[in-house]
Formats: structure tokens, sequence, C-alpha cells
């Protein structure tokens, strides 16, 4: 049976952190591991994206395999071929294939329907390749997930819940702050308040992502509005522990979510945090290929 990373809970704690120690060595020594060679990676975009794609296929490159980019309107699959019939003929010419689209559900379902692992790439639901990065990020800024404290302010979305879930998972604790209407479900496990001075209270990391989602452009005025008092800037910063640092999944919007001084400035490992996604996501392939297929 082939493994899948759909939400990222496929993995358990103990392969989460012999993932995270894998990827440190693979940022060490980039071009170490030829674990990929012989192997062709689809990689199919349903909606835009800049690092997602850069990372998966330069990584996959830089592990020795061979990545087959597949932009949405490119597959038949657009014009109404079975999502079933898609998984199959995936599965008799590629070894794996990621996924950025909006439904969760496909996923699970080119999962189901096909013989080769299925990795989620960004969807309405999740982000799991960002969490893992990000979960890398405090690693390697605080030499240890033991005891740290991860504050997600602003919309409870795809990031946030996979922030929750697999830092969770990882055994760090997670707070997030969001206003009324926009909060996570409680099922998550993370810390919810509406109060983002409660939320950083004690964390080393706090969190920004996007106020309007890609797909959530049609709610985007109603979304400023509510998340207007959950920006990251200076002043929440030092309400963190000391030597706090500042995320963001990128890409950001200065003077929205987040301040050009933090996502510019000395207390932010936000461009590190982007990097690591390639490093991260080469240690998740290795998992995933080296699995009985
Ligand atoms: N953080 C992230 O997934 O960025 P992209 O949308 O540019 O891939
Ligand atoms: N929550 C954002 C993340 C972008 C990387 C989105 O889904 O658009």
């Amino acid at each position: 049976m082939p493994r899948h990373l759909l939400t990222g809970l496929e993995l358990s704690a103990d392969e989460l952190h012999a993932l995270l120690d894998r990827a440190i060595e693979l940022k060490a020594a980039p071009h170490s591991s030829t674990a990929l060679r012989d192997t062709v990676v689809a990689l199919i975009f349903e909606k835009p994206s800049t690092r997602t794609r850069l990372s998966f296929e330069a990584g996959i490159v830089e592990l020795g395999g061979h990545p087959m980019l597949l932009r949405s309107g490119e597959l038949q699959l657009s014009r109404g071929e079975s999502v079933k019939d898609t998984a199959r003929i995936l599965s008799r010419h590629v070894q794996a294939v990621g996924v950025r689209t909006g439904p969760d559900e496909l996923l699970e379902e080119l999962a189901a329907e096909g013989d080769i692992p299925v990795f989620n790439m960004l969807t309405a639901g999740h982000h799991p390749c960002q969490a893992l990065a990000d979960l890398m990020t405090m690693r390697e800024t605080f030499g240890t997930l033991e005891g740290l404290k991860l504050a997600y302010v602003g919309d409870g979305n795809n990031v946030a819940r996979s922030l929750a879930l697999l830092g969770g998972l990882a055994g760090v604790e997670v707070a997030v702050a969001a206003p009324d209407g926009y909060q996570l479900e409680a099922e998550c496990g993370a810390t919810l308040t509406d109060d983002p001075a409660e939320a950083v209270a004690g964390a080393h990391a706090i969190y920004a992502d996007v106020w309007v989602s890609m797909g959530d452009e049609d709610t985007a005025a109603a979304r400023r509005a509510a998340l207007e008092p959950y920006r990251i800037d200076d002043a929440l910063l030092d309400r963190a522990a000391p030597g706090a640092v500042a995320l963001h999944c990128l890409p950001a919007h200065p003077g929205e979510e987040i301040t050009a001084e933090v996502l510019y400035g000395e207390r932010q490992r936000i461009w590190d945090q982007a990097e690591n996604r390639r490093h991260v996501q080469k240690a998740m392939l290795e998992l995933l290929l080296a699995a009985p297929r």
C-alpha cells in the first residue's frame, strides 16, 4: 500500500521528529541523496503558487528525480474525466503525485483510487507541507521543539489547521487568536481565543497568514474588516517570550496581516522558513517513496 500525506496525521510522532532531523541533514548537504533517481513525480496545480512550485521542482531535481508540472486545464480532469480514471492513469506513468486544489475530497479520492503516494500541496482544509517547514524552522531556531509555544494570529484557515494538527503531533503548544466567525474548530487541539495578546503570551513563535486565502476573494472586504485587529507588529512581538520570532507562510501583504518592519526586520525567520520548504519536502518524498509501492 502506498503512503500518502494528505493532512500530515498519517505520520506518527516519531516519524515526524525523524523527518525533521532528516530535513536538517539534507539542508546541510543538499546533493547528498539520490533517493528519487529514475522517479517521476507529477505536480498538479489547480491554484497559483510560487514557493510550493519552486521548492518541489528544485527539490525533486536535487534528489535525482524528474518533476512533471501540470497546470489547471492541462488534464482531461478539467473537462470532466473522473478522478478515479485520472488516478489510474497517473499510477501507470509516474511514481508519486502532489496536488494543489480546493476540495480535500479530490486528494482523498486520488489516494483511494490510485496505486501511488499522493501528497497535499495545499487544499482549502490543509497545508501540511507548510506546517512541516514551519516546525523545521522552529527547531532550527531554538535547537529543539520541546517546551515551545506557537501563536497563530488571524484567519482560522488551512495553514492554521495544519499548524494546530502537526504542532500538536510534534508536542508544540499551539494557540490560535481569531475573531468570531473565523476561528478554527476545537477538534484541532489548539487553545482558541479571540485575543491576540492572550495567544502570544509566552509564545516563542508568532505566526501570520493572509487574511484572504485563495478561493475566499468574494468575502475579502468582510474578512479585512474582521481581521484588522489581528496584525503582527513589533508591539505584539514584544508581548511574546523573550527571543520570540515572527513566521509567515507567504505571500505577505505588508500593512495588512504583518507590518513591513516585522517582515523585513531582525526578529523574523520568514525567509528561512520559505527555503525550508524544499528541505523538508525532500525528506517527506524520501519517506513516501521508500515505503513499499
Ligand atoms: N506558502 C506557500 O505555499 O506559498 P505558495 O502559494 O507561493 O506556494
Ligand atoms: N491560506 C493561504 C495560504 C497560501 C500559501 C491560501 O490558502 O491561500
